[in-house]
């Protein structure tokens, strides 16, 4: 029997803290314990039944964060493709969610996707063990808890609606990053005896697609390439001499790093240093052609070139001579003066990248692993490295060297974990064939090169990649719904 069921916060709360903690002897689904529940969507109500509170893990660990909840809508069958959502923000914990019309799963279930939620450990989570605190959260383990989520949604395929042969993973920042690791690690053995250990199902974990809102990715290179980026930025020219310094140290590491990469265009020739910022312009020109199609409004001052096409394309009326006298007559503004095409044409990039400095001030540099450079404390990502004792690391050479040490053995194979780039291509990776990817043109958490060469990567390996520096966004996700539910609609249904 199907009971009727609303999340409020308090119930979350008593839930976790009932959650079971010791190892079970095996996952558990029980198809008749789902809980009717609804999300109110702006065009109608969407039921659904919700199956909450679902280990993935037999060695559960961390209660708050080790579980997945299912969300099947009406109408949902074994077929339905299944939508799972990381809400993983900053590299900390994220417990399991509920469907929300503010973000894409209230979509996903209204064009009547299977939902799944799973939580997972983060950087500041951990727990108590004989009175001491221990941090069992740092990296890999918010990735290491999404497969699970994987493997247990493939583990009881048959008992639950959806079909588990066709998981979209998504995710905003660093759950960009976390979506874009389950859509590029798929099976890897490298994080096997990770899963064994934490009592993860033994199923397969690649996935269909990965949808991937601006991933903070590819951390130990995302340092020179914020640098080299937004090196010569007027932002940058007003820092104190340390961090000039440090910036053009990480800027002049990228032009190996993109030449090591071995990429190539569309076209096939050679991706390199030399023609990378060209790159990113046509990137950028596409986006701002893109958005002037669909009407925006691009001002002069942000360094886009646009033409009319005055006096070009226009359809000749009268064997091309222009408009006879009497035709062009009390008209706005007769041949020349008419607008026939909006194109853009060129970009000044010094100043588009001026411009994004000055809608949010850059990070400083080191943009990532800034512990103990030019008088930097842990960021985020430090945090995200350190150990159980909650001691944040180095994770770059050039960042531990100025530390007078070197990156640790340990650390070294987290950030292999954490990292997708080195794995696509990998002979024993099973990478997803659909990839989403999304970086907004005015975001700088991370620099453009880190979502692009993800996507150039991907498609170099012959993956459906539906890349886009989206116009006019700042750092964010879970736009563009209904395009994005248009084209995952045609792959997955
Ligand atoms: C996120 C943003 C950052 O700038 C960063 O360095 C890591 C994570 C985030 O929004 O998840």
């Amino acid at each position: 029997m199907i009971k009727v069921f609303v999340p409020t916060l308090a119930a979350m709360l008593t839930m976790s803290a009932l959650a079971a903690t010791k190892p079970a002897a095996q996952l558990q689904f029980d198809a008749s314990q789902g809980v009717a529940g609804s999300v109110e969507m702006p065009n109608g109500k969407v039921n659904y039944t919700a199956f909450t509170h679902l280990y993935f893990v037999t060695n559960v660990e961390d209660s708050t964060y080790q579980y997945v909840n299912v969300f099947v809508p009406e109408g949902a069958t074994q077929r339905s493709p299944i939508f799972l959502k990381t809400n993983v923000g900053g590299y900390m914990p994220s417990a399991p969610g509920f469907p929300s019309a503010g973000d894409a799963t209230g979509m996903a279930l209204q064009r009547g996707y299977v939902v799944a939620i799973p939580g997972s450990r983060g950087r500041s989570s951990y727990i108590t063990k004989k009175g001491k605190r221990l941090y069992n959260g740092k990296a890999p383990a918010a990735i290491l808890d999404l497969k699970a989520a994987i493997r247990y949604l493939r583990h009881f395929d048959k008992e639950m609606p959806g079909n588990a042969e066709k998981i979209i993973t998504d995710g905003t920042s660093a759950g960009g990053a976390m979506s874009a690791l389950m859509g590029a690690t798929g099976n890897n053995p490298a994080y096997e005896k990770y899963l064994k250990a934490m009592g993860a199902a033994s199923e397969r974990d690649d996935v269909l697609a990965s949808v991937c809102y601006c991933p903070i990715t590819d951390l130990s290179h995302a340092d020179m390439a914020y640098e080299w980026l937004f090196g010569n930025t007027d932002s940058r020219k007003a820092d104190d001499e340390a961090h000039r310094q440090v910036s053009q140290e990480l800027a002049a590491q990228f032009p190996a790093y993109i030449n090591s990469l071995g990429l190539k265009k569309t076209d096939g020739t050679p991706l390199t240093a030399d023609n990378y910022l060209d790159y990113i312009k046509q990137q950028l020109i596409r986006s701002a052609q893109i958005a002037k199609d669909a009407g925006a409004d691009i001002p002069d001052s942000i360094g886009f070139t646009l033409s009319n096409g005055d006096g070009g394309t226009f359809a000749p009326i009268n064997g091309g001579v222009g408009l006879p006298a009497d035709m062009a007559k009390g008209m706005a503004g007769a041949r020349g003066g008419k607008r026939v095409g909006e194109y853009v044409t060129g970009l000044d990039i010094e100043k588009f990248l001026n411009y994004v400095a000055s809608q949010t001030p850059l990070k400083t540099a080191p943009a990532f692993d800034a512990l103990g450079v030019a008088g930097d404390t842990a960021s985020g990502e430090n945090d995200e490295f350190g150990n159980s004792s909650n001691i944040p690391a180095n994770f770059t050479s050039y960042s531990a060297a100025k530390n007078n040490t070197a990156v640790t053995d340990e650390v070294k194979e987290a950030e292999y974990l954490l990292n997708p780039m080195s794995q696509i291509g990998q002979s024993d990776v099973t990478v997803a064939p659909h990839w989403y990817i999304r970086h907004g043109s005015i975001d700088r958490d991370t620099a453009f090169p880190v979502a692009l060469n993800l996507a150039t990567k991907l498609e170099n390996d012959g993956k459906d990649v539906n890349f886009l520096l989206a116009w006019n966004r700042p750092h964010s996700g879970d736009y563009a719904l209904n395009e994005l539910f248009d084209w995952l609609d045609k792959l997955a249904k």
